[in-house]
Protein backbone atom coordinates (compact mmCIF):
# COMPACT_ATOMS: atom_id res chain seq x y z
CA UNK A 1 0.00 0.00 0.00
CA UNK A 2 1.50 2.99 -1.03
CA UNK A 3 0.84 6.33 0.49
CA UNK A 4 -0.25 6.45 3.51
CA UNK A 5 -0.85 9.10 5.41
CA UNK A 6 -1.22 10.51 8.72
CA UNK A 7 -4.01 12.41 10.35
CA UNK A 8 -3.21 13.54 14.22
CA UNK A 9 -6.32 15.08 16.27
CA UNK A 10 -5.53 18.12 17.94
CA UNK A 11 -8.42 20.18 18.58
CA UNK A 12 -10.64 19.55 20.78
CA UNK A 13 -11.73 21.86 23.99
CA UNK A 14 -9.69 19.74 26.92
CA UNK A 15 -12.32 20.69 29.42
CA UNK A 16 -11.26 17.69 31.72
CA UNK A 17 -8.06 18.96 32.69
CA UNK A 18 -9.05 22.06 33.34
CA UNK A 19 -7.64 25.06 34.09
CA UNK A 20 -4.40 23.42 32.62
CA UNK A 21 -5.95 23.72 29.19
CA UNK A 22 -7.61 27.35 30.00
CA UNK A 23 -4.60 28.76 28.16
CA UNK A 24 -2.90 26.01 26.36
CA UNK A 25 -3.33 22.57 24.43
CA UNK A 26 -3.95 19.22 26.27
CA UNK A 27 -1.79 17.79 23.95
CA UNK A 28 0.96 19.75 25.04
CA UNK A 29 0.87 18.78 28.36
CA UNK A 30 4.45 16.82 29.08
CA UNK A 31 4.95 12.88 29.89
CA UNK A 32 8.40 12.70 31.32
CA UNK A 33 8.86 16.70 29.82
CA UNK A 34 8.06 15.84 26.22
CA UNK A 35 4.47 16.87 24.97
CA UNK A 36 2.35 13.76 24.95
CA UNK A 37 1.48 14.82 21.18
CA UNK A 38 5.14 14.78 20.48
CA UNK A 39 4.65 10.76 21.04
CA UNK A 40 2.41 10.29 18.31
CA UNK A 41 3.99 11.94 15.64
CA UNK A 42 7.38 9.90 16.84
CA UNK A 43 5.23 6.76 16.35
CA UNK A 44 3.52 7.88 12.80
CA UNK A 45 7.06 8.91 11.86
CA UNK A 46 8.56 5.20 12.91
CA UNK A 47 5.91 3.47 11.15
CA UNK A 48 7.24 5.66 8.15
CA UNK A 49 3.96 7.73 7.59
CA UNK A 50 5.52 11.06 7.14
CA UNK A 51 3.11 12.94 5.43
CA UNK A 52 1.04 14.08 8.20
CA UNK A 53 -1.53 16.53 9.36
CA UNK A 54 -2.58 18.15 12.19
CA UNK A 55 -5.89 19.05 12.89
CA UNK A 56 -5.89 22.16 15.22
CA UNK A 57 -8.68 24.44 16.85
CA UNK A 58 -8.58 28.15 16.80
CA UNK A 59 -7.87 28.54 20.33
CA UNK A 60 -5.20 26.26 20.93
CA UNK A 61 -3.96 25.57 17.32
CA UNK A 62 -1.28 28.38 17.21
CA UNK A 63 0.29 26.97 19.89
CA UNK A 64 0.57 23.84 18.35
CA UNK A 65 1.73 24.69 15.14
CA UNK A 66 4.48 26.96 17.20
CA UNK A 67 5.73 23.85 19.24
CA UNK A 68 5.62 21.38 16.57
CA UNK A 69 6.86 23.29 12.95
CA UNK A 70 6.82 22.03 9.71
CA UNK A 71 7.82 18.76 11.04
CA UNK A 72 11.62 18.99 10.51
CA UNK A 73 12.55 18.35 13.51
CA UNK A 74 10.69 15.14 13.35
CA UNK A 75 12.02 13.66 9.98
CA UNK A 76 8.52 14.61 8.61
CA UNK A 77 6.19 16.93 6.46
CA UNK A 78 3.25 18.54 8.87
CA UNK A 79 0.59 20.94 7.58
CA UNK A 80 -1.93 21.50 9.54
CA UNK A 81 -5.67 21.82 9.29
CA UNK A 82 -8.19 24.60 10.96
CA UNK A 83 -11.43 22.18 12.20
CA UNK A 84 -13.72 25.91 13.38
CA UNK A 85 -15.10 23.76 16.38
CA UNK A 86 -14.90 20.41 17.77
CA UNK A 87 -17.87 18.75 16.59
CA UNK A 88 -16.57 15.47 16.09
CA UNK A 89 -13.93 13.04 15.29
CA UNK A 90 -15.55 12.07 12.59
CA UNK A 91 -16.08 15.79 11.33
CA UNK A 92 -12.82 16.23 11.91
CA UNK A 93 -11.84 13.55 9.51
CA UNK A 94 -14.25 15.38 6.66
CA UNK A 95 -12.41 18.77 7.69
CA UNK A 96 -9.13 16.77 6.46
CA UNK A 97 -10.60 15.74 2.92
CA UNK A 98 -8.93 18.23 1.39
CA UNK A 99 -5.40 17.35 3.18
CA UNK A 100 -6.32 13.16 2.73
CA UNK A 101 -7.47 13.22 -1.22
CA UNK A 102 -7.91 9.54 -1.72
CA UNK A 103 -4.92 8.22 0.26
CA UNK A 104 -5.55 6.01 2.96
CA UNK A 105 -4.62 6.92 6.40
CA UNK A 106 -3.54 6.54 9.73
CA UNK A 107 -5.38 8.52 12.79
CA UNK A 108 -4.01 9.47 15.72
CA UNK A 109 -6.07 11.11 18.39
CA UNK A 110 -3.30 13.65 19.82
CA UNK A 111 -3.59 12.89 23.57
CA UNK A 112 -2.84 9.01 23.37
CA UNK A 113 -0.06 7.03 24.08
CA UNK A 114 0.94 3.49 23.22
CA UNK A 115 3.67 2.13 24.50
CA UNK A 116 5.22 0.02 21.90
CA UNK A 117 4.08 2.56 19.12
CA UNK A 118 1.96 1.84 15.94
CA UNK A 119 4.53 0.27 13.45
CA UNK A 120 3.74 -3.70 13.52
CA UNK A 121 -0.27 -2.44 13.24
CA UNK A 122 0.23 -0.32 10.15
CA UNK A 123 2.10 -2.74 8.55
CA UNK A 124 -0.37 -5.02 9.11
CA UNK A 125 -3.08 -2.88 7.81
CA UNK A 126 -0.83 -1.95 4.60
CA UNK A 127 -0.73 -6.24 3.94
CA UNK A 128 -4.28 -6.72 4.85
CA UNK A 129 -5.78 -3.36 3.31
CA UNK A 130 -9.05 -3.68 4.85
CA UNK A 131 -11.47 -0.89 4.78
CA UNK A 132 -11.04 -0.05 8.44
CA UNK A 133 -8.57 -1.51 11.29
CA UNK A 134 -9.51 -0.46 14.72
CA UNK A 135 -7.23 -0.76 18.26
CA UNK A 136 -8.70 -2.44 20.76
CA UNK A 137 -7.41 -3.19 24.44
CA UNK A 138 -9.18 -4.41 27.82
CA UNK A 139 -10.14 -1.43 30.57
CA UNK A 140 -11.79 -1.54 33.72
CA UNK A 141 -13.59 1.17 32.85
CA UNK A 142 -15.17 0.44 29.21
CA UNK A 143 -18.15 3.62 29.70
CA UNK A 144 -15.45 6.10 29.79
CA UNK A 145 -14.59 4.68 25.76
CA UNK A 146 -16.18 3.93 22.48
CA UNK A 147 -16.89 -0.24 23.22
CA UNK A 148 -16.84 -3.08 20.66
CA UNK A 149 -18.64 -5.64 20.92
CA UNK A 150 -17.37 -8.94 18.62
CA UNK A 151 -17.86 -12.16 16.99
CA UNK A 152 -15.06 -14.02 16.97
CA UNK A 153 -12.64 -11.84 15.07
CA UNK A 154 -15.04 -9.98 13.48
CA UNK A 155 -16.25 -6.09 14.92
CA UNK A 156 -19.79 -6.57 14.98
CA UNK A 157 -20.90 -3.36 17.33
CA UNK A 158 -19.30 -0.23 17.95
CA UNK A 159 -20.80 2.04 20.57
CA UNK A 160 -19.37 5.33 21.89
CA UNK A 161 -19.21 5.50 25.80
CA UNK A 162 -22.07 3.18 27.14
CA UNK A 163 -23.70 3.56 30.28
CA UNK A 164 -24.08 -0.29 30.16
CA UNK A 165 -21.16 -1.21 28.42
CA UNK A 166 -21.46 -5.03 26.86
CA UNK A 167 -17.85 -5.47 27.22
CA UNK A 168 -14.50 -3.97 28.40
CA UNK A 169 -13.26 -4.02 25.12
CA UNK A 170 -12.76 -0.38 24.40
CA UNK A 171 -11.20 1.63 21.53
CA UNK A 172 -7.76 3.01 21.40
CA UNK A 173 -7.11 6.10 19.83
CA UNK A 174 -5.57 5.26 16.66
CA UNK A 175 -7.26 4.23 13.79
CA UNK A 176 -6.57 3.00 9.93
CA UNK A 177 -9.05 4.08 6.99
CA UNK A 178 -9.92 4.02 3.87
CA UNK A 179 -10.61 6.57 2.03
CA UNK A 180 -14.38 4.80 2.41
CA UNK A 181 -14.43 6.59 5.59
CA UNK A 182 -15.65 9.71 3.92
CA UNK A 183 -18.58 8.30 2.78
CA UNK A 184 -19.42 6.58 6.14
CA UNK A 185 -18.62 10.06 7.97
CA UNK A 186 -20.93 11.73 5.48
CA UNK A 187 -23.63 9.16 5.74
CA UNK A 188 -24.24 9.31 9.73
CA UNK A 189 -25.94 11.68 11.78
CA UNK A 190 -24.63 13.83 15.14
CA UNK A 191 -25.03 11.91 18.40
CA UNK A 192 -26.79 12.57 21.47
CA UNK A 193 -23.64 14.55 22.69
CA UNK A 194 -24.40 16.69 19.01
CA UNK A 195 -20.94 15.23 17.61
CA UNK A 196 -20.40 13.33 14.68
CA UNK A 197 -19.24 9.88 16.07
CA UNK A 198 -15.78 8.08 14.46
CA UNK A 199 -17.58 4.93 16.25
CA UNK A 200 -20.87 5.70 14.19
CA UNK A 201 -18.71 6.05 11.08
CA UNK A 202 -17.31 2.84 11.05
CA UNK A 203 -20.83 1.42 12.34
CA UNK A 204 -21.42 2.52 8.70
CA UNK A 205 -18.93 0.18 7.31
CA UNK A 206 -19.87 -2.55 9.21
CA UNK A 207 -23.58 -2.12 8.68
CA UNK A 208 -23.19 -2.21 4.73
CA UNK A 209 -20.74 -5.57 5.16
CA UNK A 210 -17.46 -3.70 4.28
CA UNK A 211 -14.10 -4.80 6.10
CA UNK A 212 -13.61 -3.88 9.60
CA UNK A 213 -10.72 -5.58 11.34
CA UNK A 214 -10.05 -5.27 14.88
CA UNK A 215 -6.32 -5.70 16.61
CA UNK A 216 -5.43 -6.13 20.23
CA UNK A 217 -2.70 -3.39 22.05
CA UNK A 218 -1.17 -5.65 24.14
CA UNK A 219 1.52 -2.75 25.55
CA UNK A 220 0.24 -0.08 27.91
CA UNK A 221 -1.69 2.71 26.32
CA UNK A 222 -3.19 6.09 27.80
CA UNK A 223 -5.93 8.24 26.83
CA UNK A 224 -4.15 11.19 28.79
CA UNK A 225 -7.34 13.50 28.47
CA UNK A 226 -7.80 13.03 32.63
CA UNK A 227 -5.27 14.20 35.41
CA UNK A 228 -5.28 10.67 36.73
CA UNK A 229 -4.23 9.36 33.29
CA UNK A 230 -1.42 12.33 32.65
CA UNK A 231 0.22 10.92 35.92
CA UNK A 232 0.01 7.44 34.88
CA UNK A 233 1.38 7.71 31.81
CA UNK A 234 4.22 10.23 33.13
CA UNK A 235 4.82 6.92 35.33
CA UNK A 236 5.28 4.92 32.52
CA UNK A 237 7.00 6.22 30.01
CA UNK A 238 9.60 7.10 33.82
CA UNK A 239 9.75 3.77 34.03
CA UNK A 240 11.78 3.18 30.65
CA UNK A 241 14.40 5.97 31.02
CA UNK A 242 17.49 5.30 31.34
CA UNK A 243 19.76 7.11 33.88
CA UNK A 244 21.96 10.19 32.72
CA UNK A 245 22.99 13.28 34.63
CA UNK A 246 24.09 15.72 32.74
CA UNK A 247 23.61 18.64 34.98
CA UNK A 248 25.29 19.45 38.80
CA UNK A 249 25.31 17.55 41.89
CA UNK A 250 26.20 19.59 45.05
CA UNK A 251 25.91 17.47 47.93
CA UNK A 252 23.11 15.62 46.55
CA UNK A 253 22.20 12.07 46.18
CA UNK A 254 21.05 10.39 42.90
CA UNK A 255 19.18 7.42 43.07
CA UNK A 256 18.42 4.81 40.25
CA UNK A 257 16.91 6.13 37.03
CA UNK A 258 17.24 9.67 37.01
CA UNK A 259 17.46 12.19 34.23
CA UNK A 260 19.00 15.73 34.77
CA UNK A 261 19.59 17.89 32.03
CA UNK A 262 22.29 19.70 30.93
CA UNK A 263 22.15 23.27 33.27
CA UNK A 264 20.39 21.70 36.26
CA UNK A 265 21.96 21.93 39.57
CA UNK A 266 20.44 19.75 42.98
CA UNK A 267 21.78 21.29 46.00
CA UNK A 268 21.88 19.38 49.13
CA UNK A 269 18.28 16.96 47.37
CA UNK A 270 18.16 13.60 47.31
CA UNK A 271 16.48 12.55 43.86
CA UNK A 272 14.93 8.97 43.48
CA UNK A 273 13.86 7.60 40.46
CA UNK A 274 12.86 7.05 38.15
CA UNK A 275 12.26 10.64 37.89
CA UNK A 276 13.58 13.49 35.44
CA UNK A 277 15.41 16.99 36.01
CA UNK A 278 14.55 19.23 33.34
CA UNK A 279 17.15 21.27 31.57
CA UNK A 280 18.02 24.65 33.90
CA UNK A 281 16.19 23.57 36.53
CA UNK A 282 17.17 23.89 40.40
CA UNK A 283 16.62 21.33 43.31
CA UNK A 284 17.82 22.71 46.52
CA UNK A 285 17.27 21.49 50.30
CA UNK A 286 14.89 18.88 48.73
CA UNK A 287 13.43 16.02 47.84
CA UNK A 288 12.30 14.50 44.64
CA UNK A 289 10.35 10.95 44.48
CA UNK A 290 9.94 8.35 42.21
CA UNK A 291 7.84 9.53 39.20
CA UNK A 292 8.31 12.92 38.95
CA UNK A 293 9.10 15.12 35.90
CA UNK A 294 10.26 18.53 36.83
CA UNK A 295 9.82 20.91 33.39
CA UNK A 296 12.81 23.15 32.44
CA UNK A 297 13.35 26.01 34.45
CA UNK A 298 11.57 24.60 37.52
CA UNK A 299 12.92 25.56 41.49
CA UNK A 300 11.94 22.80 44.14
CA UNK A 301 13.32 24.57 47.06
CA UNK A 302 13.04 23.06 50.83
CA UNK A 303 10.21 20.63 49.56
CA UNK A 304 9.28 17.26 48.96
CA UNK A 305 7.31 16.22 45.75
CA UNK A 306 6.49 12.68 44.28
CA UNK A 307 4.58 11.48 41.64
CA UNK A 308 3.84 14.76 40.04
CA UNK A 309 4.50 16.55 36.90
CA UNK A 310 5.68 20.35 37.11
CA UNK A 311 5.42 22.63 34.21
CA UNK A 312 8.42 24.67 33.09
CA UNK A 313 9.26 28.04 35.46
CA UNK A 314 6.79 27.10 38.22
CA UNK A 315 8.66 27.28 41.75
CA UNK A 316 7.54 24.95 44.52
CA UNK A 317 9.13 25.99 48.23
CA UNK A 318 9.00 25.17 52.05
CA UNK A 319 5.68 23.09 51.05
CA UNK A 320 5.77 21.66 54.92
CA UNK A 321 4.20 18.36 53.96
CA UNK A 322 4.94 16.16 50.79
CA UNK A 323 3.37 17.31 47.02
CA UNK A 324 1.75 14.36 45.72
CA UNK A 325 -0.38 13.24 42.39
CA UNK A 326 -0.26 16.85 41.31
CA UNK A 327 0.50 18.72 38.22
CA UNK A 328 1.52 22.20 38.00
CA UNK A 329 0.88 24.56 35.10
CA UNK A 330 3.51 26.66 33.87
CA UNK A 331 5.04 29.69 36.18
CA UNK A 332 2.61 28.35 39.30
CA UNK A 333 4.14 29.74 42.41
CA UNK A 334 3.56 27.13 45.36
CA UNK A 335 4.64 28.02 48.90
CA UNK A 336 3.77 27.85 52.12
CA UNK A 337 3.04 30.02 55.31
CA UNK A 338 3.36 29.10 58.68
CA UNK A 339 1.09 26.51 59.72
CA UNK A 340 0.21 22.67 60.01
CA UNK A 341 1.81 20.29 57.80
CA UNK A 342 -1.56 18.55 55.69
CA UNK A 343 -1.03 16.15 52.71
CA UNK A 344 -1.59 18.52 49.26
CA UNK A 345 -3.12 17.28 45.69
CA UNK A 346 -4.19 19.97 43.47
CA UNK A 347 -4.41 20.57 39.81
CA UNK A 348 -3.25 24.26 39.06
CA UNK A 349 -3.40 26.40 35.95
CA UNK A 350 -0.83 28.49 34.07
CA UNK A 351 0.20 31.66 36.03
CA UNK A 352 -1.25 30.91 39.20
CA UNK A 353 0.31 31.72 42.39
CA UNK A 354 -0.85 30.07 45.53
CA UNK A 355 0.28 30.47 49.53
CA UNK A 356 -0.71 27.99 51.66
CA UNK A 357 -1.61 29.26 55.21
O1 LIG B 1 -8.96 7.81 23.64
C1 LIG B 1 -9.78 6.86 23.04
C2 LIG B 1 -11.19 7.39 22.88
O2 LIG B 1 -11.11 8.61 22.14
C3 LIG B 1 -12.09 6.37 22.16
O3 LIG B 1 -12.28 5.21 22.96
C4 LIG B 1 -13.45 6.98 21.83
O4 LIG B 1 -14.23 6.07 21.08
C5 LIG B 1 -13.25 8.29 21.05
O5 LIG B 1 -14.49 8.92 20.78
C6 LIG B 1 -12.34 9.25 21.80
O6 LIG B 1 -13.02 9.67 22.99
P1 LIG B 1 -12.59 10.97 23.83
O7 LIG B 1 -13.77 11.42 24.61
O8 LIG B 1 -11.34 10.66 24.59
O9 LIG B 1 -12.28 12.02 22.69
P2 LIG B 1 -11.80 13.51 22.88
O10 LIG B 1 -12.99 14.41 22.81
O11 LIG B 1 -10.88 13.61 24.05
O12 LIG B 1 -10.96 13.76 21.57
C7 LIG B 1 -9.82 12.99 21.23
C8 LIG B 1 -8.79 13.84 20.49
O13 LIG B 1 -9.34 14.38 19.30
C9 LIG B 1 -8.28 15.03 21.30
O14 LIG B 1 -6.89 15.17 21.05
C10 LIG B 1 -9.05 16.21 20.74
C11 LIG B 1 -9.30 15.81 19.29
N1 LIG B 1 -10.57 16.30 18.71
C12 LIG B 1 -11.75 15.98 19.32
C13 LIG B 1 -12.95 16.40 18.79
C14 LIG B 1 -14.26 16.03 19.44
C15 LIG B 1 -10.53 17.06 17.56
O15 LIG B 1 -9.45 17.34 17.01
N2 LIG B 1 -11.72 17.49 17.03
C16 LIG B 1 -12.94 17.19 17.59
O16 LIG B 1 -13.99 17.62 17.05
Amino acid sequence: MENLKGLILSGGEGTRLRPITHTSAKQLVPVANKPVLFYGIEALVEAGVKEIGIVIAPETGGEIAEAVGDGADFGASISYIHQEAPLGLAHAVLTAEEFLQDAPFVMYLGDNLLRDGITDLVNAFRSSEPDALILLTRVPDPGNYGVAELDGDRVVRLIEKPKDPPTDLALVGVYMFAPLIFEAAKAIKPSGRGELEITDAIQWLIDGGKRVESHTVTGWWKDTGQLDDMLEANRLVLEDIQRRIDGELVDSKVEGRVVVEAGARLERSVVRGPAIIGANARVTDAYVGPYTSIDAGVSVSRAEVEHSILLAGSSVSDLGSRMEASLLGRNVKLSRGDGLPKTLRMIVGDNAEIKIP
